[in-house]
């Protein structure tokens, strides 16, 4: 095929897909559970953030679509751009399947900006007849259209020396001392999960230096690596809820050394990614996932999928990662509301009255003061306390619709501040030596918006004050 035939098929590709997303949005848009404030493309599916960059003032955000239904299949890149990563502005579909050349799907990767100052991606192509490959594409400088260049694959199976690596995807590219690195992740075949590192000067050739990293579970997927302070930060998304090491690496001798590690978010967010913003801070958006499809027999849903909030990472005394929600997320706060302190006894249950409503955020500040108790919130219930998403505390523990996660240090600790972000369907927590908690929800009613105080053993609620929030 020729390269100006490459670009018909694309601009027809792209077209079509245009035109399927258009045709799902007004249903996606109706539906009361869909999120208001997080992330969520124009409708149909979405799974990984992909390709976060920051350029030229806009923070970059792609990820995985499938344009032609609410289900996974045929992965393109979705992408949108935001001046504070609160509010996006859609842009046309960055990455399509090229079927001349039997990709079926751009799976999960990255962008960077070279040295001349043109974006780059790079990403995994799948196909039925041939193994997983790496490849480029070049996009404009506003990084809206993109071009897979004739020099693909930049990366196959072979390129490993005798090693087999399976479920082997997923780049992520950084520059260091002058050099370019890429990490891939998967396993060596009969192995538990790794992360492979390459090399390059240009972007474009591709040398494999070696495996720095290997762990307990059978997979690592979406595997990020960054610096963050004097320390490295790694992620992987083994199927399960995402981890991550901070610790050193030595690039030269193909090494990384970890001495902290956690969870990244015990309910379900996954494959999360970074970008380093204009400011110089190191921001993770993840997918959240496990969204229910319509019944069999019933219309589809026209979406799923939203991303996390984005949350800025920093380190604590003991190097383990703490994820706060991004600051400017507070303009999308309306006037805030108190209610007074007040104690808890055991068994009691308190609607939180004139706190209704389905997109809030709330700061609860709540220390058990009895034996063995538990207290907490039920969210997003009926006005009579039915159904709902239960936060509950323990000493030492979150724990958020049946995901529990203790603190880092396992300290039985008594007293908690929590941050709660509710959208609709989904829930995050954030409270601080504790790690993320995200859970979808999207089963409850959308009439149930009453918010309750709880208490299995007597507590103290010290603070607590909420915020209706604007749609972004
Ligand atoms: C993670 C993942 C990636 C892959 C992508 C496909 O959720 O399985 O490993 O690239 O999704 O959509």
């Amino acid at each position: 095929m020729t390269g100006s035939e490459e670009l018909a098929e694309r601009d027809r590709a792209l077209a079509a897909a245009h035109a399927a997303v258009a045709a799902a949005a007004p249903r996606a848009a109706a539906d009361p559970r869909r999120p208001a404030y997080h992330f969520v493309p124009p409708a149909q599916w979405m799974n990984d953030p992909n390709g976060t960059v920051y350029h030229n003032g806009w923070h970059h955000l792609f990820y995985q679509h499938h344009p032609y239904s609410d289900r996974w299949a045929a992965m393109h890149w979705g992408h949108a751009r935001s001046r504070d990563m609160v509010h996006w502005e859609h842009l046309p579909i960055a990455l399509w399947p090229s079927l001349s050349r039997g990709e079926e799907h751009c799976f999960s990767g990255c962008a960077v900006i070279d040295d001349a100052g043109l974006p780059r991606i790079f990403y995994t192509s799948i196909a039925a007849n041939r193994d997983p490959q790496h490849w480029l594409a070049l996009g404009d400088a506003d990084l809206i259209t993109w071009e897979k260049p004739a020099e693909n694959p930049i990366l196959t199976l072979a390129d490993h020396g005798g090693l087999v690596a399976d479920d082997w995807r997923d780049p992520c590219v950084f520059r260091e001392g002058g050099t370019w690195y890429m990490v891939i992740g998967g396993h060596v075949r009969g192995e538990k999960g790794c992360v492979f590192l390459y090399r390059s000067a240009d972007l474009v050739r591709w040398e494999f230096v070696g495996i720095p990293f290997r762990g307990e579970q059978g997979n690592w997927e979406c595997p990020n690596l960054f610096r963050l302070g004097d320390k490295w930060v790694l992620f992987v998304s083994p199927h399960n809820a995402p981890y991550y090491w901070v610790g050193d690496l030595d690039l030269a001798a193909c090494r990384f050394t970890p001495l902290a590690e956690g969870t990244l978010d015990a309910g379900d967010g996954y494959a999360p990614t970074t970008l380093l913003d204009g400011r110089g801070r190191r921001v993770l958006f993840g997918w959240a996932r496990n969204w229910p499809e319509a019944p069999a027999g019933e219309q589809p849903y026209g979406w799923s999928g939203c991303m996390t909030l984005p949350r800025v990472l920093s380190l604590d005394a003991t190097n383990h990662l703490v994820q706060t929600p991004l600051p400017e997320l507070a303009t999308l706060r309306g006037p805030r509301q108190a209610i007074a302190p007040r104690t808890l006894k055991a068994g009691e249950m308190i609607r939180l009255d004139g706190l209704a409503g389905r997109e809030l955020e709330l700061e609860i500040d709540l220390e058990l003061t009895g034996e063995g108790a538990s207290a907490g919130l039920r969210l997003l219930a009926g006005s009579d306390g039915a159904g709902g998403v239960e936060l509950t505390f323990r000493p030492g523990v979150i724990e958020l619709a049946g995901r529990a996660t203790p603190r880092f240090d396992a300290a039985a600790s008594r007293r908690v501040t929590m941050r709660v972000f509710v959208d609709r369907s989904v829930v995050e927590v954030y409270a601080e030596g504790y790690p993320c908690v995200t859970r979808v929800a999207a089963r409850l009613s959308p009439g149930d918006q009453s918010h309750f105080l709880r208490a299995q053993g007597s507590a103290s609620v010290h603070r607590l004050e909420a915020w209706a929030m604007r749609p972004a």
